[in-house]
């Protein structure tokens, strides 16, 4: 069970996330991907930000939790939708890009890795990744719910020569240069295979993997 299956952690998430859109992280995306291009969303959350992105982009939203797909899905009947894990990305499509915004701040160093591997295998050629995260350094655990803060030269590190780092910016979103984005495009080179998820995926909430 993962931090957001319980529904009043969802309604709680709602509420702070209120006026909150994202259409400007969208704007930046939209000079990186021609209209129409496949678009999943990783961690979609309420869907305020699939919406948007549907307007422009042939869109997948994807999360963990399914409360979150269930009343997107309510309100949404035709919306393609994934019950999908961050770390193992786990579906045979393939996506001209993968798209998140304050999600990929939940996993580890190591399981951010794995699972930008993993995304790199779920592109088509010349795919983009596009991802925001909270700038800082260290991480904070809420009931099992881990937050890591990011720098610019930690997130560098990270990426490797996995993909071309098209851009790796600072942005405000609650206080002043609080956030990073990262516009990341796949190498033509093989797959990259993580080593086996389950070995690296940390406990969560309520003490399971
Ligand atoms: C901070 S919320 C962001 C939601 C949305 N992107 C937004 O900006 O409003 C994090 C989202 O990531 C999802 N999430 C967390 N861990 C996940 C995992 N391991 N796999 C898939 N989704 C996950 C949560 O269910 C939640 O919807």
């Amino acid at each position: 069970m993962g931090f957001y299956d319980p529904e009043q952690n969802v309604n709680q998430y709602i509420e702070m996330a209120k006026g909150f859109d994202g259409k400007a992280l969208i704007d930046i995306l939209r000079t990186y991907m021609p209209a129409g291009a496949s678009v999943l969303e990783l961690g979609m959350g309420p869907g305020v930000y699939l919406e948007i992105l549907a307007k422009y982009f042939d869109v997948t939203g994807s999360d963990n939790s399914d409360i979150f797909i269930e009343r997107f899905r309510a309100s949404h009947p035709d919306a393609s939708l994934l019950h999908l894990d961050i770390i193992d990305i786990h579906t045979d499509s393939k996506f001209d890009c993968i798209y998140s915004n304050k999600v990929l701040h939940h996993l580890t160093e190591q399981e951010l890795k794995a699972s930008l591997m993993q995304q790199r295998n779920a592109l088509n050629t010349d795919g983009v990744l596009f991802h925001s995260f909270w700038k800082g350094e260290g991480r904070e655990e809420m009931q099992g719910m881990l937050l890591s803060y990011y720098s610019i030269s930690q997130l560098k590190h990270i990426i490797g020569d996995m993909f071309d780092i098209l851009a790796l910016e600072t942005y405000s979103e609650m206080a002043d240069g609080d956030s990073l984005y990262i516009v990341l495009k796949k190498q033509p080179n093989e797959p990259l295979h993580p080593q086996p998820i389950a070995d690296i995926r940390r406990v969560t909430y309520n003490g399971q993997k």
